[in-house]
């Protein structure tokens, strides 16, 4: 049995539905501190089979004991954790409580149930920003942020409990920008608020949720003004997770790599697809830049070809075409 951790989430659940129809038993749990329950329903219309979940908060290491005593869970995926990189610089103490605190609950009831498997959700906000790009893996890390540190210390803490106990492996994943959605339109990227990332701010404005779109500085040293990311298909991601599980349980070795599709796009290259396949006009406004910002970054994403032979399928019109039938068929997203 394979647990998941922040199931409900937006990768999570994809990845969830993933897992299921490769055929893996799993367990999902999660808080709903930023997700749906509705999520449940719709992972079991997708995959036709009946979810396994537990509601429960990373924070209780009470709760984490009973679920391994409970269950033989032999892997854990691990994407539970705070994401928003605005709020961690305001609240850092939480965001490392959370990001920190959690997975050391989670890893020391791992040890004590002899769970060594793990996948983890790690990002490319670990690149040190001064690198060169295309960022490969074996470049030097650090952060510009507390959400971004509390991913850097994560990976500090789980490369030494490999030095401290060979018998575990550990997957670290780090993922580019994921957008897109299952393409059934049951499930996709839902954030509580103002949107961090740009897809959902996107969708929010064609479907006419806000007014206008706000792209942060136009004036970065890239072609167009505007910021290159690695966007990646949230399917593809989640297809990922299922190869580097794979990986663990076959090679029983560790493995660092990146997430995303070797290709950049910039704000009004991703506006200009989205609008293409929508047939929807976005408008925008340019504001001042973020700060902690970089101008580009995208993903070598050679080594996950090589040790996983996983290469991505959708290309950043199909990414766009599905973000937007999610938000059309749920213009309130989940609707809490
Ligand atoms: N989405 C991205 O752009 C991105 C990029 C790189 C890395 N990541 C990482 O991937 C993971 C998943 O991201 P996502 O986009 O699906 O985020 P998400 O917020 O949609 O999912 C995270 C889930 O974890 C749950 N959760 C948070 N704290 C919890 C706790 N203490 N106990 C139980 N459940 C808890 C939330 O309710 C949510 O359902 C995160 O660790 C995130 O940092 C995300």
């Amino acid at each position: 049995m394979i647990l998941v951790t922040g199931a409900t989430g937006y990768i999570g659940s994809h990845t969830w539905v993933e897992l299921l129809n490769a055929g893996y038993k799993v367990l999902g749990i999660d808080n709903f501190c930023n997700s749906s329950r509705k999520v449940l329903d719709r992972v079991e219309k997708i995959t036709g089979q009946k979810s396994q979940f537990i509601e429960g908060d990373m924070l209780d290491e009470k709760f984490l004991s009973s679920l391994f005593r409970n269950n033989p869970i032999e892997s854990v995926i691990h994407f539970a954790g705070l994401k928003s990189v605005g709020e961690s610089i305001k609240i850092p103490i939480s965001h490392y409580q959370n990001n920190i605190h959690g997975l050391l609950n989670l890893l020391k009831v791992m040890q004590e149930n002899q769970c060594n498997k793990f996948v983890f959700s790690s990002s490319a906000t670990v690149y040190h920003p001064n690198n060169l790009i295309p960022y490969v893996e074996g470049m030097s890390l650090g952060s510009t942020n507390p959400y971004g540190w509390s991913k850097y210390m994560s990976e500090q803490i789980l490369r030494d409990i490999e030095v401290a106990d060979t018998s575990w492996s550990v997957a670290y994943l780090r993922y580019f920008n994921p957008i897109g959605a299952h393409e059934s339109g049951l499930i996709g990227d839902d954030p509580k608020g103002v949107p961090n990332n740009l897809m959902p701010f996107i969708t929010q404005v064609a479907v006419g949720r806000r007014e206008y779109l706000s792209i942060f500085g136009d004036d970065w040293p890239t072609p167009d003004g505007t910021g290159i990311r690695d966007y990646i298909h949230v399917v593809d991601l989640a297809r990922g997770h299922i190869k580097a599980l794979d990986y663990l349980i076959n090679q029983k070795q560790s493995l660092t790599i990146n997430l995303g599709t070797g290709q950049g796009y910039s704000v009004l290259d991703l506006v200009k697809s989205f609008e293409k396949v929508s047939g929807k006009k976005i408008h925008y406004q340019i504001v001042e830049r973020r700060p902690g910002d970089i101008a580009q970054f995208y993903a070598n994403s050679q080594l996950a070809k090589k040790l996983l032979d996983w290469t991505v399928e959708y290309d950043v019109d199909r990414m766009c075409k599905d973000s937007w039938r999610w938000q059309l068929k749920n213009p309130n997203g989940f609707g809490e």
